[in-house]
């Protein structure tokens, strides 16, 4: 099997809409990879922070997606050996990372190791651009969204979840700007790529939408034997 015949099921949309979720379901119903590519901006901003690195220097921050020294496993994810799971996660860093998902340069830098999650028997991919930049030939492509004030729901209570102190307000807003940040960018927008399914997942619970991209790639499957 070449790469290129290796399936791969891309699913963009905006913050909070639940692409993580279910798109790690999807890969573990399938038997696939899984690619969280909002992780690698994640870490790159953790990286730029730590490092004190402006997040308007282009060519630092391309320089750390370069150097970028990290793993992905099961358990979670490393930077440089340190286990940086649970701290990537945080608002400050999703902030961040729209901010650093900015450059061009840094965009680019990182393509190759994003097709690299690429392998037999299938991947999963989810984020903003994986759709119309890092897998165009896709097998399924996904476009997940739901109502701003449905994602800023249910964003608060996952952080709520996770013991910590939010508020619904703050939430909402730092939806709605990272919303505008990630579609108006000038380098690979957020956008529903023509080509791709549009899931509205407002009305939905997370086994619904699981199964409505089941059953897409089934049509996909029994259509190419
Ligand atoms: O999916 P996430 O919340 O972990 O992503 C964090 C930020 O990273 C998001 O606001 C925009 C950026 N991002 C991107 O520009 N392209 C991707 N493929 C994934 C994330």
């Amino acid at each position: 099997m070449t790469i290129n015949n290796i399936p791969v099921i891309a699913i963009d949309g905006p913050s909070a809409s639940g692409k993580g979720t279910v798109a790690r379901l999807v890969s573990e119903a399938l038997g696939f990879y899984y690619l969280d590519s909002g992780v690698l901006y994640r870490l790159i901003a953790l990286e730029a922070i730590q490092a004190k690195i402006d997040l308007n220097d282009e060519e630092s921050l391309e320089n750390i997606a370069i150097h970028l020294d990290t793993k992905f496993s099961k358990r979670g994810v490393t930077l440089r050996n340190k286990d940086v799971t649970g701290i990537v996660r945080h608002e400050t860093y999703g902030n961040a990372a729209s901010k650093v998902a900015q450059h061009s340069r840094l965009r680019e830098a990182l393509i190759n190791r994003q097709r690299a999650f690429r392998k037999s028997p299938g991947l999963v991919a989810d984020g903003r651009d994986m759709c119309s930049v890092v897998f165009p030939d896709a097998t399924l492509k996904i476009f997940l969204t739901a109502s701003v004030e449905i994602r800023a729901k249910r964003r608060y209570k996952q952080l709520m979840e996770k013991g910590e102190d939010v508020n619904i307000t703050m939430i909402l807003k730092d939806i709605k700007d990272r919303d505008t940040r990630d579609s108006v960018r000038s380098v690979a927008p957020l956008k529903q790529d023509r080509g791709s399914n549009l899931i509205d997942t407002t009305f939905m619970d997370v086994t619904e939408v699981v199964n409505k991209i089941l059953d897409h790639y089934s049509e996909i499957s029994v259509k190419s034997i």
